[in-house]
């Protein structure tokens, strides 16, 4: 229902001007066609928080490609893509703001996890508001004339944001979507807001109960990397103690999120989210399900490699560096992390920057012949240099001339 709350004044200093003017000549066409329009989700909960907003999607009651129609035909914005099944279109318009258009709708789950499916378009706004995730994230604002800027809150949301509260709609909300769990955690990251009583217990319920439910391991990853891409320390502390770990059949390791925090601040790996997700995720299966990318899988396989194979045996920096060589950043990080040895660090800090500066090239101009010579020479030189014994590129060609005399 309308609450008396209006963010007119919100709109206009955490919108761009073009974002609001192209918003109020939607609003005009509403107008006359006789549409109701919204924005809906996550936009809302942001402008009434004062974050900030990079782009906006309007929410139809109706048709919404019908009524990108009749802005196309008034000529104030082209079509540049339209999905039939789920009714959305997206429009760009003469300022060159882009803005999604979806309609309104009511999804089901048949399969509890998996996605659902669109039983109904063109629902009511208060029918589309139920079949989302929490109440802050199920605040409409109103783009209509005489309303403009209206917020209607039909859950509560408005309550939630001031207490700063995490509530789900209902009490299926995590057996219909799970990835709603590590959405919870990321929300509270990124808002520090924290989840009502009740939807935590329904948390630990649904990880307590479901544990081998075959769920959409996509969604889970996707808001995973979310989550963890943030690198804020005490996502991971709450990952631990909340057992969400054991979402993704995880381990529980002794590190806390600060650790990897300041790892990720110092070394800057490609992929920090999943830093925090290797210290944790060991069950293949589920790392199966995740279908890495390619080099993301490297890291979960050089991960494995690093903890299986002995260190032990390792005595000298060479051993050290040909452990750790070609190796990703995030298996070395994750190896350090789980382990706590010094080599990792090491190899990071000093090691993997030594290089042997001669080329195989300049080899062969010294008077060293083609093959494996060349080989087995430039690992020497790397050897000699890794222990200090060999430091500038003069001292790597006085030493090849030592060799070919
Ligand atoms: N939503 C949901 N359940 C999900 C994903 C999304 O109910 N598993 C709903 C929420 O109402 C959400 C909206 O769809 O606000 C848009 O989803 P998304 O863009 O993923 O979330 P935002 O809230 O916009 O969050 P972010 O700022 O991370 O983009």
């Amino acid at each position: 229902m309308a609450s008396n709350l209006n963010l007119k004044n919100k709109m206009e200093s955490g919108l761009s001007k073009e974002i609001l003017d192209t918003l109020k000549l939607c609003r005009d066409t509403a107008f006359e066609s006789e549409y109701k329009i919204f924005l809906i989700g996550g936009v809302v909960r942001d402008l009434f928080l004062g974050r900030e907003i990079v782009d906006v999607d309007v929410t139809v009651e109706g048709d919404a490609i019908r009524f990108c129609h009749i802005l196309a035909d008034k000529k104030l914005c082209k079509i540049v893509r339209v999905q039939n099944d789920l009714k959305t279109a997206k429009a760009v318009f003469p300022n060159n703001i882009e803005i999604d258009f979806a309609s309104t709708r009511q999804e089901f789950y048949p399969r509890r996890g998996h996605l659902p499916v669109v039983v109904r378009i063109g629902c009511t706004l208060e029918e589309d508001v139920y079949r989302r995730d929490f109440t802050i994230n199920s605040l409409a604002l109103s783009l209509n004339e005489g309303s403009f800027g209206d917020v209607i809150d039909y859950v509560g949301g408005v309550d939630d944001l001031n207490n700063k509260l995490l509530k789900v709609l209902h009490d299926n909300s995590f057996n219909e979507d799970p990835s709603r769990i590590i959405r919870g955690l990321k929300f509270a990251a990124r808002l520090d807001f924290h989840r009502d009583e009740h939807t935590r217990e329904l948390q630990k319920v649904y990880i307590e109960k479901n544990l081998h439910d075959d769920i959409s391991w996509s969604r889970i990853k996707s808001e995973l990397k979310q989550t963890f891409s943030m690198n804020i320390a005490r996502t991971y502390d709450m990952f631990l103690v909340n057992d969400t770990y054991k979402l993704v059949y995880g381990e529980k390791p002794d590190i806390k999120g600060l650790e990897i925090k300041n790892l990720i601040d110092n070394y800057s790996p490609e992929y920090p989210w999943l830093v925090y997700l290797g210290t944790v995720m060991k069950n293949q299966k589920i790392i199966e399900a995740f279908c890495f990318t390619r080099p993301e899988k490297k890291i979960f396989t050089d991960r494995d490699y690093l903890l299986n194979n002995n260190l032990s045996l390792i005595n000298s920096n060479y051993d050290i560096y040909k452990f750790f060589d070609k190796r990703s950043v995030e298996s070395i990080l994750i190896y350090y992390l789980l382990t706590k040895r010094k080599e990792p660090l090491i190899y990071l800090e000093k090691l993997s920057k030594i290089r042997v500066e001669l080329s195989g090239e300049e080899l062969k101009n010294l008077g060293i012949e083609e093959g494996k010579k060349i080989g087995t020479l430039l690992d020497e030189i790397l050897k000699k240099k890794l222990a200090g014994i060999i430091v500038t590129k003069a001292d790597e060609q006085r030493f090849v001339r030592s060799q070919i005399k």
